[in-house]
């Protein structure tokens, strides 16, 4: 089970992360912070090249170990937007979405059209039914999100408290491929 390593979702195009890309995300990221910082327990001042490697480092061996499937979110004219991606933490049959928008660029519906692209890449996948979207319940950004891209509400259940946006009650939605 392997999805794509580019996806084109319209103004974005989503690619699996290169290395070389660090720069540009720890620049997006520090650009970013008061807005990831709310619900973003990574996103620190003290977030680097050194981090932002690691990050890149990881993803690009999980996913050839096909347990997360990372992307960077370019426009079309090659600016880094944000991130995406898949894992398959919640067990068989799920894949979940995490991602985040560089603050220049929300509010624009880039990371509704990432979301919507990519849960039509998973539930392509084989044995994947269903692709899930968990955000704190005052994430209103993440959840208008879920909810554009089709995403509905299946359980909420209550988390401890990690980022200084969060309330401490996660909620999970969830789509599902049409019966
Ligand atoms: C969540 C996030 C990825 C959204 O990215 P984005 O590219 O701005 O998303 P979109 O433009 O596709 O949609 C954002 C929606 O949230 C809405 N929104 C933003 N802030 C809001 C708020 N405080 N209250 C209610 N709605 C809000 C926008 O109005 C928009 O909805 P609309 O199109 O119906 O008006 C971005 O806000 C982000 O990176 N947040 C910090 C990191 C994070 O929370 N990641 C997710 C963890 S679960």
């Amino acid at each position: 089970m392997e999805p794509p390593e580019m996806i084109n979702a319209g103004e974005l195009v989503l690619k699996r992360w290169e290395i070389e890309w660090a720069p540009a995300a720890v620049a997006a990221i520090q650009d970013s912070l008061p807005e990831l910082r709310q619900f973003l327990p990574w996103a620190t001042d003290g977030y680097g090249l050194e981090e932002s490697r690691e990050y890149i480092a990881r993803s690009r061996a999980d996913w050839d170990a096909g347990t997360q499937f990372n992307y960077a979110i370019f426009t079309t004219i090659g600016e880094l937007a944000g991130s995406i991606g898949l894992m398959t933490r919640m067990g068989p049959g799920v894949l979940e979405i995490g991602y985040w928008t560089g603050t220049p660029y929300a509010g624009r519906g880039y990371m509704t059209a990432a979301v919507r692209a990519l849960s039509r890449v998973a539930l392509t996948l084989p044995g994947i039914e269903r692709v899930a979207i968990k955000h704190d319940e005052a994430n209103k950004a993440s959840a208008a999100v879920a909810v554009k891209a089709g995403f509905q509400e299946v359980a909420r259940e209550p988390r401890e408290v990690e980022a200084p946006g969060e309330s401490g009650l996660t909620i999970i939605r969830e789509l599902s491929l049409p019966a």
